[in-house]
């Protein structure tokens, strides 16, 4: 095995990294010291090795098109597990086994399984480099396509290292494609493995990761330590780890607020958080903090501040384009990864929903011909694109600001094609809490399995939350006491449909709408009208100028409470509920009662 002298004297990272050597077997080994050159260098190797495709040039500078194997495309929930050492830390909406009986299957799984690859060691910092809100990880990982979407993701290499100094503490995260190569046989474009295992051990802080090189599974910052493990930490350590969105919103008389937002995944966080005011809206500005991650405390001024830990998007392709998102169109411009969406002739991409009609012909994400006539998507429709943060136009001035931004508000929304309004406002933390706790929303092609069966994901964190549902739910209601400005609570809902199947509010642009009812009620300029849900809008409060078709039925029909219904709405919340009865927090249980009450 060829491996030069490692770049640190971290005793204990370099004790891992033998480890880990003396157990997987690689060829050789890595260390990323996260420049341009070694991200190009690895670029070029992937596209040697038929991983990477060049796009053109003029078209798509510095960017490139992945096609993975048709068998791993998403998060795989059912293979994702939480190893503490009691069931019960894990909580029945999680996957638990025993953590001994574990590191044993994986060990077998992680024998020799690098055989023939280069192991790299990827030092990276989840948050500005040098916060003390950061937290330091090393992602040990077979895959070279891991490593350049990790630099994008990620801050990584040389600058980690040093912060890390002799003796940091670090989250040890191994990754594996686990397809070991034999000799003379050639490389496949997209190694993986059939049996997949994504495994946290909360108690030890630790990350094993099998047989997946797609997003969550495989890009360890994000989902495995940014939410799993890191949830796990905010409960010890007083603070929140969410899937939120982070956006700023600036008044035409330059009062600017900022709103934390959880929608489950491909429910719009990256449109909303990137979005433009529309005609009507002159004077107002718009600015994205984060599209996927909120790591939020209470500053010492009793508000609770934010920031994104992470540098890029991982967004979902389909839909995109420069009608729905224009931001996130000039953020892929360039020096960007897309995986799984269709390549044009002339060294483009596209996707579903990218242009009215699509191209006379294509190649599919399959890597097959596809033309309009086609029975299947030319896209995957978890498909997406890893762009940097700081190319999107409306990049936050405080987007890395360690200090981070003062939360106002916290929205929850989910896929909803009925009962839930377009907007509503929880009357209290605790209630808002509970708002939160029992959302739903349909299934996205984000996981593997059946789409658009509504389920409960609470707080959008039910494939992320590292620990009982239950407990995370009493640390919400925990954070009332640290905070003395509390972030009002809303609910919105931009999937509404009529009986007919189709969406009853426009959505995209005009959310801005709605994001500005919630400016007002957070300054406390307008009255809410009491409903039994919550604090729904005036017709009269809400700004509907310019919005053609949109009339007072319109207004009516999107935001109709229908007592059937929210009944069966109240039904559905008892199966969460006797998942977690034993670890249930009083408070949600007469929140439902109330409401029950009012109802
Ligand atoms: P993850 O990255 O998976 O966590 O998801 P995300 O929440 O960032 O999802 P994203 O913003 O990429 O959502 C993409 C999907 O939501 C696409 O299918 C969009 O068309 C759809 N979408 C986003 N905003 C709206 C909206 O306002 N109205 C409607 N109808 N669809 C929307
Ligand atoms: C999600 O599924 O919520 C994502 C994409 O943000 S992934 O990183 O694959 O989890
Ligand atoms: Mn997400």
């Amino acid at each position: 095995m060829t491996a030069p002298a490692p770049p640190t004297r971290h005793a204990a990272l370099l004790a891992w990294v033998d480890e880990v050597i003396d157990l997987c077997r690689p060829a050789a080994v890595h260390w990323c010291d996260g420049s341009a050159p070694e991200y190009d260098f690895l670029c070029q190797g992937l596209v040697e090795s038929g991983t990477f495709r060049r796009l053109d040039e003029t078209r798509h500078p510095g960017s490139f098109l992945a096609l993975s194997d048709p068998s791993d495309v998403a998060r795989v929930e059912e293979r994702t597990f939480i190893c503490s050492k009691r069931p019960q830390d894990a909580g029945r909406t999680n996957h638990w086994q025993d953590p001994e009986q574990m590191k044993a299957t994986l060990r077998g799984l992680f024998d020799g399984c690098m055989a023939g690859r280069t192991l790299y060691v990827i030092p990276f910092s989840m948050g500005p480099l040098g916060s003390p809100r950061s937290i330091i990880g090393v992602e040990l990982t077979d895959s070279a396509y891991v490593v350049v979407n990790m630099r994008i993701m990620a801050r990584i290499g040389a600058a980690v290292l040093e912060e890390l100094g002799d003796a940091g503490a670090f989250v040890p995260c191994l990754h594996s494609v686990g397809a070991p190569r034999q000799v003379g046989v050639p490389d496949v474009p997209w190694p993986c493995n059939p049996n997949k295992y994504i495994v946290h051990f909360p108690e030890e802080r630790a990350i094993w990761s099998f047989g997946s090189g797609y997003g969550g599974n495989a890009l360890l910052g994000k989902k495995c330590l940014a939410l799993r493990i890191a949830s796990v930490m905010g409960r010890d350590e007083g603070w929140m780890a969410e899937h939120m969105l982070i956006l700023g919103l600036e008044s035409p008389q330059g009062e600017k607020l900022y709103f934390a937002a959880a929608f489950p995944s491909a429910c719009g966080k990256t449109n909303l958080s990137m979005i433009i005011p529309p005609p009507g809206y002159e004077g107002w500005k718009a600015t994205v903090v984060g599209d996927d991650i909120a790591w939020m405390w209470p500053g010492p001024d009793g508000r609770l501040r934010a920031i994104n830990p992470e540098s890029g998007y991982f967004g979902v392709a389909p839909g995109t384009s420069l009608l729905s998102n224009p931001n996130a169109m000039a953020a892929l411009s360039r020096n960007t990864i897309f995986t799984n969406v269709a390549a044009t002739d002339d060294g483009g991409v596209w996707w579903e929903g990218m242009t009215e009609s699509p191209p006379a012909s294509l190649t599919d994400w399959r890597g097959q011909p596809w033309t309009p006539a086609s029975a299947t998507p030319a896209a995957h429709p978890n498909s997406r694109f890893t762009a940097p943060a700081r190319q999107c136009p409306s990049i936050d001035p405080h987007w890395d600001d360690p200090a981070g931004v003062p939360i106002s508000a916290i929205i929850f929304g989910g896929r909803r094609p009925t009962t839930m309004p377009l907007v509503y406002q929880a009357f209290n933390w605790v209630h808002g809490v509970y708002v939160g706790a029992t959302m739903g929303s349909e299934t996205t092609a984000a996981a593997a399995g059946a789409v658009g069966r509504v389920r409960r994901d609470p707080m959008a964190m039910l494939p992320f939350c590292g620990y009982n549902m239950g407990h995370y739910f009493r640390h919400w209601i925990e954070m009332r006491r640290l905070l003395t400005h509390l972030p009002r609570i809303f609910h919105v809902n931009w999937f509404r449909k009529s009986a007919s199947g189709t969406f009853l509010w426009p959505g995209f642009g005009q959310n801005m709408r709605v994001l500005e009812w919630i400016f007002h009620r957070c300054q406390g300029r307008i009255a809410g009208h009491e409903q039994n849900i919550g604090w729904v809008p005036h017709y009269e409060d809400f700004n509907s100028d310019g919005l053609e078709g949109f009339t007072r039925d319109s207004f009516d029909a999107v935001m109709a409470f229908n007592p059937d219904e929210w009944r069966e709405e109240l039904i559905s919340q008892g199966e969460l509920y006797l998942n977690l009865y034993d670890n249930l927090p009083k408070e949600l249980i007469f929140q439902r009662e109330l409401l029950a009450g009012r109802l």
